[in-house]
């Protein structure tokens, strides 16, 4: 035999000799969950080992995570009712704990990059990503506070925000506000394939975000369709995005191989937090070995085409690496 493809696989050595796909904690971005008050944190129930940190904790776990060399962020906000409404006016108000919070991690980490999330449910009464009227979910009145948001969060300091409502021509919108009001240097890393997936939930609980009625049909994409995530990347690269994203990831590969195939944009995918919580709870019945399957998922992320990951494996990877190192 003139081809034995097992002998580079002879030795530990020649393997990684030959790995085509390799992690780095450079990738990550790490998603965190936030909320009001002083000294709390509160874990997910759906997500073992992810928090709801109050912002003089939530500094400390940025601290550590970059210690680790993790120096991105996602950061989300958890309201309670009493401050939600239909229009999610708390999003822009300057005063609010979100908002104060990216203050205080940019100043304290300058050199951080901080990410934010734009979209209203967190806000919202109806527990929608856009405007409800009479169960329909507006498009162009939700773009003008997708806008103030958006503004308001560039003020904070945000280096990236992310539009994760699937509103018709938001990026187009953001952009030229964000540029008209002199914040031509904030990046939007668009929710571009961003799809009607159940592997949301955790997050929903983690936010206490879920849609009072009915779906997010209307506004995300068919886990069915393949060929219509060209026709978001097509929109969202002529309208000025940084980054185009496929969410969730390990379910759409295919996807953020396409979009890697057609598009010079680098391609993010976001490990979501069902996908995290399935790992996390075959993991405490013994049935997988948690951490050979965080790598190989993260590694498949990668190898499909991804450059940058949002997950909330971030810390536990950065670990693995320093422990090995
Ligand atoms: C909200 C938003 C969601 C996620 C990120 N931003 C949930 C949703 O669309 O319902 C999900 C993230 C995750 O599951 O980890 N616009």
């Amino acid at each position: 035999m003139l081809r034995r493809p097992r002998r580079n696989r002879k030795s530990r050595v020649i393997r990684e000799m030959m790995e085509e796909t390799r992690l780095s904690v450079k990738d990550f971005i790490f998603p965190l969950f936030l909320i009001d008050g002083l000294n709390q944190k509160v874990e997910v129930a759906s997500m073992p080992g992810i928090y709801r940190w109050s912002t003089d904790l939530l500094l400390k776990e940025v601290e550590e995570c970059m210690a680790l060399g993790v120096r991105a962020f996602d950061i989300f906000p958890a309201y309670p009712e009493s401050k939600k409404d239909k229009f999610a006016k708390e999003s822009y108000n300057p005063d609010t704990f979100y908002l104060k919070a990216i203050r205080e991690v940019k100043r304290n980490f300058p050199e951080a990059c901080v990410m934010t999330d734009v979209a209203m449910d967190p806000y919202s009464s109806d527990g929608h990503d856009g405007l409800v009227d009479n169960g329909k979910i507006l498009n162009d009145e939700t773009l003008e506070i997708l806008g103030k948001m958006s503004l308001a969060q560039a003020a904070a300091g945000a280096d990236i925000i992310g539009p994760s409502d699937m509103m018709d021509g938001r990026v187009g919108y953001l952009r030229r506000l964000l540029d008209e009001n002199g914040f031509s240097e904030v990046s939007i890393m668009s929710y571009t394939a961003k799809y009607a997936s159940a592997f949301y939930n955790p997050f929903r609980d983690a936010l206490d975000s879920a849609p009072k009625s009915g779906d997010k049909k209307t506004y995300q994409m068919d886990p069915a369709n393949f060929r219509e995530a060209l026709i978001e990347a097509e929109l969202d690269y002529h309208e000025g995005a940084d980054f185009l994203m496929v969410k969730p990831a390990l379910a759409y590969l295919d996807v953020i191989r396409l979009l890697k195939d057609h598009f010079e944009l680098p391609i993010s995918a976001y490990n979501v937090s069902g996908e995290y919580s399935m790992i996390m709870a075959a993991a405490s019945k013994g049935w997988l070995d948690g951490e050979r399957a965080m790598l190989e998922s993260l590694l498949s992320i990668k190898r499909a085409g991804a450059s940058v990951i949002l997950s909330y494996f971030a810390k536990e990877f950065a670990r693995l690496k320093r422990d090995e190192a």
